[in-house]
């Protein structure tokens, strides 16, 4: 089957924010300070202009990679996101549903509603990936690392952003925070008091922690919110596996660079020792593809599958993540591409400048 071509984002965001009470869709919309970073994210993917390659056959291109060896039928995976039992009664279970149908990768948050091997055990084919938050203690969080080696997933993502967390000012004027009754599934307690969203700072963290969380885990570790090449290239030496380019959103600190504007530095300053991933306000295959010329070996994306999730559940899920490779697909197509492991740097240029 080949994926679809018609993905209608701006419908189903418009779905979902009728879906939510008011104040969980500012939760999932919204970002830090004065939302500078979160305005820009998606408009610094289309600074970039595509170059066309014509008369090159016409083979399908080709979707399938691997991602630190775990096979995927797209370079478009889903971003971990907590609390997803607010946007959808089956949370977390749905939206890996959603991802296996269409062979994603899904990465599941320290802070997600359903406990790590509940939601692998509804897919355990995966592909999956566990994020990891400091939580409670040092003890605590290396034995929830142990457990996602355990359970079947095939690596760490450590998210190295959230020292404290972003001053979300719609949050604050909401005073919004987790309703009552949904399980914290992987939290000491999982299911008893509710959680404060402070509970995943993670201030003490060192780079330490990456060699030590692989070697105690088994699995490869991805330090996910690195903006800077010589981040990267300390992520590298301390035993990262991949470092995933982030601004989390925008959620974190603003107003920051832009993920397709550190993406180049950090390509640049890991020269192809490890893979590069990134996320921020990717939208369409077009942009897909951007950040695939820019070095990056898969993409990633939050609020639209939040929005597939509210909107239509696991289907939802599968939409979203199967129309933005359809039209990833059709993209690669009319630029003469055919296969997603070696987009050719040169093709994009920055809009309004020469080529070359
Ligand atoms: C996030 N993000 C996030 N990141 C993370 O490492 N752990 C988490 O638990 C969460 N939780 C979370 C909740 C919500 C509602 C959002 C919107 C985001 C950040 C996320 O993984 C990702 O970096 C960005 O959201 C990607 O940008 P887009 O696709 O949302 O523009």
């Amino acid at each position: 089957d080949s994926p679809p071509l018609f993905l209608d984002l701006a419908a189903l965001e418009e779905a979902a924010r009728q879906q939510l009470p008011a104040a969980v869709h500012d939760y999932y919309a919204g970002g830090a300070g004065a939302e500078i970073t979160l305005g820009e994210a998606t408009a610094a993917w289309r600074g970039w202009r595509l170059r066309p390659r014509v008369l090159r056959g016409d083979a399908p291109p080709r979707l399938a990679t691997t991602l630190l060896g775990e096979p995927v039928a797209t370079p478009v995976g889903v971003a971990p996101w907590g609390f997803q039992a607010m946007a959808h009664p089956d949370g977390e279970r749905a939206t890996a549903r959603g991802a296996a149908e269409v062979g994603a990768l899904m990465t599941v948050s320290t802070s997600a509603n359903t406990a790590l091997a509940d939601v692998a055990a509804v897919t355990p084919a995966g592909p999956r990936w566990f994020q990891l938050y400091q939580l409670h203690s040092r003890e605590y969080t290396d034995d929830l690392a142990r457990r996602a080696g355990a359970a079947g997933y095939t690596a760490l993502v450590l998210t190295v952003d959230v020292p404290v967390l972003g001053r979300r000012l719609r949050d604050l004027r909401n005073g919004f925070d987790l309703p009552a009754g949904l399980p914290m599934a992987n939290h000491p307690g999982a299911g008893g008091a509710p959680v404060s969203m402070r509970a995943a700072e993670s201030p003490a963290w060192t780079s330490a922690d990456i060699r030590r969380l692989a070697d105690l885990s088994g699995l490869p570790v991805v330090v996910k919110g690195v903006l800077r090449g010589d981040d990267a290239v300390r992520c590298v030496q301390a035993g990262a596996a991949a470092v995933w380019v982030s601004t989390h959103g925008g959620r974190q600190a603003d107003p920051v660079v832009a993920s397709a504007d550190a993406l180049p530095e950090v390509v640049d300053a890991v020269a192809g020792e490890v893979d590069v991933y990134v996320d921020g306000g990717i939208r369409s295959g077009s942009d897909v593809l951007v950040a695939l010329a820019l070095g990056a070996r898969a993409v990633f994306v939050a609020r639209p599958t939040t929005w597939g999730l509210a909107a239509g559940g696991a289907d939802g899920v599968a939409r979203v993540l199967g129309g933005l490779t359809g039209e990833l697909s059709h993209t690669m197509v009319v630029c003469g591409l055919d296969d997603v492991r070696s987009v050719p740097r040169d093709t994009v240029v920055r809009a309004g400048r020469p080529a070359g």
